[in-house]
């Protein structure tokens, strides 16, 4: 494994910034061109019917805390490690610190402001002092009385985070872009915080390992890990799955995963930005930073085919893809469209396709052929032998993540996803490399793969090169 770049000594050469424009507007206007977003206003539900039917459940918030601390004692060192984090001064609030204000970021804080009424944000850690101050303005409009910041935990820099990590918050909310994922998980652990880490979780494989073994390191200082793949969360997704998994469409033959999906946003330069501010604030179109849209946007897809397959990995993946309609420089060095097909060791295959481009036919959905009939599971649908559809409620899924989360905190058993989490990232890592290389790749050589993306130094100023991949010339086994 090659060494990682440490996090203190980037930031040398960071200058302080002007605010020069507020990222409030920015961030509502990307906010609507997302269209993982427009996945979530689909979740029309609203997040109160859900607290309504926990409390309907018979047992209130504070009664609940009682009988979970209760309950810890018998539960033994992880939970007593808990109750002792969430009540550090008596108190039942649990302290949350925000890495990365965007448009997610923004989300999420909310949505774990929402998912218990003891959460407040206390801490931000931004990029840029103009991002920081819009993002404090935002964050104190959104949550009301639950934002609880004060300036001295507002920090900004390519360092902010590990000033946030030296503060008193129990849980950290990680959504910056997914390159710098790996080596903020390593920092949330050590910190002891609970962590909610937005997917993809590396672009590499190199970052994908550090990220497993900060999970295990996690698990075994029982700290809560929640991933941002949000569909594991989704209530008719998961009862899809379930019947497919009971047998209801026989078993499974293919899957076909389609992300057809428009464009998303660019951020106008300002002028203060370097090179790497470009890249930096342009991120999805820069591998080191996003890993490709294969790997920032499909992996929603793909995760849901490693699902069906219980969590076991493919073993191989061959396919295409390109840069035919997003050429100019301003989209970096990733493609818009990948076709990639993968095999399990039972035969079964994936046949993935995922487009971003204005103007062609959109849809997201994940067909699962069997032995007895077909499921949609976007749609939450099975035809065949066994007809059925979900008819249940489906509050947001992007909250129930949060419930999760701060319910495994209170009642000390904490959850942890990094396992999934790291194997879709790697799953959709091997469909890139498949692509740009028009090789064959093995999981078992990806796993162990030494390919680093993240460059020696970060800091402001030049930024690393940029260079499309070409299939037939690019390898990715050469570099075994
Ligand atoms: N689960 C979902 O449905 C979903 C939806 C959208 C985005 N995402 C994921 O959330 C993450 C963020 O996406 P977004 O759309 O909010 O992007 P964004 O660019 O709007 O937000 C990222 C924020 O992080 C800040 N930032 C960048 N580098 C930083 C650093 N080193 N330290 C601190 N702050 C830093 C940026 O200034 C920006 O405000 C990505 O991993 C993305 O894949 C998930």
């Amino acid at each position: 494994m090659s060494s990682s770049p440490n996090f203190l000594a980037m930031d040398a050469n960071v200058t302080a910034e002007t605010t020069t424009q507020s990222s409030e507007q920015t961030q509502s206007s990307e906010q609507t061109q997302s269209s993982e977003q427009t996945q979530s206003s689909e979740q029309t539900q609203s997040s109160e019917q859900t607290q309504s039917s926990e409390q309907t459940s018979g047992v209130d918030r504070r009664g609940f805390l009682k009988a979970s601390a209760g309950a810890g004692v018998a539960a033994g060192v992880a939970t007593s490690f808990f109750n002792r984090s969430v009540h550090a001064q008596g108190s039942d609030i649990i302290k949350v610190g925000l890495v990365g204000a965007g448009g997610r970021g923004t989300g999420a804080a909310k949505d774990a402001m929402d998912a218990d009424s003891g959460c407040r944000l206390t801490a931000i850690a931004e990029i840029t002092d103009d991002r920081l101050d819009g993002a404090k303005k935002n964050l104190k409009r959104t949550l009301g009385e639950q934002f609880a910041v004060p300036d001295d935990q507002c920090f900004s820099g390519l360092d902010s985070m590990q000033k946030l990590l030296e503060t008193d918050i129990n849980v950290v909310l990680l959504t910056t872009p997914p390159g710098f994922r790996p080596m903020q998980m390593e920092a949330a652990v050590a910190a002891g915080k609970h962590i909610f880490c937005e997917k993809p979780v590396a672009v590499d494989p190199v970052g994908v390992r550090r990220v497993m073994a900060a999970s295990d390191a996690a698990k075994e200082k029982g700290l809560s890990l929640v991933s941002g793949l949000c569909w594991r969360y989704d209530l008719g997704v998961k009862a899809t799955m379930e019947k497919i998994h009971s047998g209801a469409i026989g078993d499974i033959i293919s899957v076909q995963e389609n992300y057809l999906a428009g464009t998303l946003w660019i951020r106008e330069p300002k002028d203060f930005w370097t090179p790497m501010h470009n890249q930096v604030m342009n991120w999805l179109y820069y591998r080191w930073l996003s890993g490709d849209h294969i790997v920032e946007q499909f992996i929603h897809s793909l995760d849901k085919s490693m699902w069906l397959h219980h969590d076991v990995p493919p073993v191989l993946a061959y396919g295409m893809g390109g840069r035919q309609v997003r050429t100019d420089v301003e989209y970096g060095d990733i493609y818009d469209h990948f076709y990639v097909v993968y095999e399990w060791a039972d035969g079964t295959r994936t046949y993935a396709a995922t487009r971003q481009m204005p103007n062609c036919f959109n849809e997201t959905e994940d067909y699962v052929f069997g032995t007895k009939g077909t499921a949609r599971v976007l749609a939450n649908e099975i035809t065949g032998e066994n007809p059925w559809k979900f008819s249940g409620q489906k509050p947001s899924m992007y909250y129930l993540e949060h419930v999760a989360l701060m319910k495994s905190i209170r009642e000390g058993k904490p959850l942890n996803n990094g396992d999934y989490m790291c194997k879709s990232t790697l799953m959709a890592i091997m469909g890139r490399e498949a692509a740009y290389s028009g090789e064959v790749i093995r999981w078992d050589d990806i796993k162990d793969s030494k390919m680093s993306l993240m460059p020696e130094k970060l800091q402001w100023g030049e930024a690393p090169a940029v260079e499309v991949h070409q299939p037939g010339s690019y390898s990715f086994n050469k570099t075994l």
